[in-house]
């Protein structure tokens, strides 16, 4: 019974660093399965696939040719670490999230993760749909100012450039189709820990699941 670590929540509430950091406390292996929606979008948009199409994303999905190597992430040959973060690509991914064809054909392939000697899985439904036994799960939020201001920092530590108004609004839109659409709407399961990281720093977060897994 390999032991699974679900952290769920909304866009930028820092979930990815923190899954990271504790899958490293851990030495256990990491899903994003948010990356998994980004390389079927990243795929199908460069296929030209017509989006309102669910059953040709979901065939998109079902053969998707990626791979995880440390940070890196690859479709094929070719790294797209990179690509798969741009804002056309996140938009994307979202709204092809929402088709039940497309969370269905990523199912199998996400369970393919869970291997010796456990795994933390960060996302949207890992502790509701996709780990409903996962020893331990968390919700991890924040206030929209918290996550607005984060992903702002993000952004212009990466050079680029922001407008605080966007992406309050990009973050308000994201969060209305995560939790309104019809399969696996975004919520914390009913047995998750509900962790508010407005306040606090990302190793106190970290901190508090390692403790919460211990227990
Ligand atoms: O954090 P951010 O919203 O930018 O994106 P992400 O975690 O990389 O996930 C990309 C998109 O995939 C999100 O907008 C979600 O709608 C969707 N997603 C999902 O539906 N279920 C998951 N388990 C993970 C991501």
């Amino acid at each position: 019974n390999i032991p699974v670590i679900a952290i769920d929540g909304p866009t930028a509430s820092g979930k990815g660093t923190v899954a990271a950091k504790v899958a490293e406390r851990l030495s256990f292996h990491l899903l994003d399965s948010g990356a998994l929606y980004r390389l079927t979008a990243l795929s199908a948009i460069r296929r030209a696939i017509d989006m309102s199409d669910e059953h040709a994303l979901a065939k998109v999905a079902e053969h998707l040719n990626c791979s995880f190597v440390g940070h890196d992430v690859f479709l094929g040959q070719e790294n797209v670490t990179q690509a798969i973060r741009v804002e056309e690509v996140g938009n994307t991914a979202s709204r092809i999230a929402a088709l039940p064809a497309v969370r269905q054909a990523l199912f199998g392939l996400q369970l393919r993760f869970r291997t010796a000697p456990g795994l933390v899985a960060d996302g949207r439904d890992m502790g509701t749909v996709i780990f409903p036994t996962a020893k331990l799960k968390v919700f991890l939020t924040a206030s929209v100012a918290a996550r607005a201001e984060r992903r702002y920092k993000q952004l212009i530590g990466k050079g680029f450039s922001a407008n605080m108004d966007d992406l309050l609004a990009d973050l308000q839109a994201r969060d209305e189709r995560d939790t309104k659409r019809a399969v696996a709407p975004l919520a914390p399961a009913a047995d998750a820990y509900i962790l508010d990281s407005s306040n606090i720093t990302a190793e106190q977060a970290v901190e508090q699941v390692l403790r919460w897994y211990a227990e």
